[in-house]
């Protein structure tokens, strides 16, 4: 059995894709198991650049079949136009693209919902990326989503979509929003399935039969760990579980299945959207970071928020997902900073000296706790041409190993920049 998960062990954004790129060489199979289009990564290969939301990484990979398990939430129209666009390079999806019919989709009310909640909460919203996952999951919950297995059947679909606006569009008026076209909503997505109704089979029995013959599948995360929707700093998270453990249920799989799981952090922290993010700054250093890291969302365009590394949330993020090797993305945004800062807990009013962990309150509590910190020189050099551990900067081995200690996982990749080279192992 050879299951190797890549998770984002922050707030997403953690450069994961690339980590999912190098792995997904070896891969038989790279599997989405979370989340929907509100993930966002680029890839770039022999056959230009790629924004994707949906597809998995792997897919310009002629032996890599790339699966969309139960735990996504469909945009169809968003799967559509990439799958266009990848076939029209050239590459060809037509046996190697697999979207379980057990996925939910997206439906024309979902977004609209969620900017009826979002506009709601006023200044406590949570800064969605408006791609309606909260009410895409939500329905699925209650029992009122549409999957892909509905596309079969006209009349079913018929009978749901029906039953769907009968339920949204009192709610729509009440808020002084066009009710939707029942024709309109019918037609769009009979449109969109027959473009992807041939990719739509059930991944379950390929998945298993890759598990006994051994060969290796790839779980490509979306989102981070401090997004979840049990241990995320809810409300202030996404609507799926973007954990290793999220896996096993997004797509079928036994836990024992999962042997190496790679966490994903950058050798700083960002957010986009609202929540708390205790060492978020808002001084020069931040906005170097910001700069450096070019650190502005790919699905809103929105700018980043951009602070010191947490090791406290890593360590937490780490024990969750049961991460047994951390990837170090983006150390050469560090490079120009005089000193360096990494948090090891904090401190509320009521602890005095003792530290806190993460885990020990809500959203509301973090936002009141203090970081504590602990400094580092700053190496003050490019890390961008080192191609081994042993080429970094004394300083910058420093803070690495400081990372690893704190965190208390073996960090085994470093990145030092977008290309696929500018990365090493230790
Ligand atoms: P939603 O997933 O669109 O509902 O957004 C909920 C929260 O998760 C917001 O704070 C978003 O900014 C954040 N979020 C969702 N997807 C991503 C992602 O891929 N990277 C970073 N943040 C994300």
């Amino acid at each position: 059995m050879s299951v190797s998960a890549v998770v984002g062990a922050q707030w997403g954004d953690e450069a994961k894709g690339k980590m999912v790129d190098l792995l997904a060489q070896e891969a038989h199979i790279v599997a989405r198991f979370n989340g929907g289009d509100n993930a966002g990564h680029t890839v770039v290969n022999q056959y230009g650049t790629f924004k994707l939301r949906l597809t998995p990484n792997g897919f310009y990979n002629p032996d890599t079949i790339c699966v969309i398990g139960p735990g996504v939430v469909v945009n169809m129209n968003t799967l559509a136009s990439e799958v266009e666009t990848i076939q029209e390079k050239g590459i060809d999806l037509t046996d190697r693209l697999w979207v379980s019919p057990r996925c939910n989709v997206v439906m024309p009310w979902h977004p609209m919902l969620e900017t009826i909640y979002e506009k709601a909460k006023g200044r406590a919203q949570t800064g969605t990326t408006k791609r309606g996952m909260s009410p895409t999951y939500a329905d699925k919950v209650s029992y009122n989503g549409i999957r892909l297995y509905d596309f079969s059947s006209q009349e079913t679909l018929t009978q749901k979509i029906r039953t769907q606006l009968a339920i949204k569009n009192p709610i729509f008026e009440a808020f002084g929003l066009k009710p939707l076209n029942f024709e309109e909503i019918l037609e769009e997505k009979i449109n969109q399935y027959e473009g992807l109704g041939a990719f739509v089979r059930e991944s379950f029995g390929l998945l298993h039969e890759t598990l006994s013959k051994g060969d290796q599948i790839l779980l490509e995360g979306a989102q981070g760990a401090l997004l979840d929707n049990n241990w995320g700093t809810y409300p202030f998270c996404t609507a799926s579980v973007p954990l290793s453990g999220g896996a096993c249920a997004g797509l079928g799989l036994p836990p024992q299945t999962i042997t190496r799981v790679v966490g994903v952090a950058k050798a700083y922290t960002t957010r986009v959207g609202a929540g708390p993010m205790p060492t978020e700054l808002f001084d020069e250093d931040g906005r170097t970071i910001q700069d450096q890291g070019q650190e502005f969302g790919t699905v809103t365009g929105r700018a980043r928020r951009c602070g010191w590394f947490d090791a406290e949330l890593v360590r937490f993020t780490s024990q969750l997902n049961g991460v047994t090797e951390l990837a170090l993305t983006k150390l050469d945004v560090l490079d120009t900073l005089p000193v360096v800062k990494i948090c090891v807990g904090y401190r509320s009013e009521e602890s005095g000296e003792k530290l806190r962990h993460y885990w020990e309150g809500d959203a509301h509590w973090l936002e009141a706790c203090e970081p504590v910190y602990i400094e580092l020189e700053g190496w003050g050099e490019s890390t961008k041409e080192a191609r081994a551990f042993d080429q970094l900067p004394a300083k910058a081995q420093a803070y690495i190993r400081k990372v690893e200690e704190l965190v208390g996982v073996r960090i085994s990749v470093v990145s030092v920049g977008p290309a696929r080279n500018e990365t090493f192992s230790l």
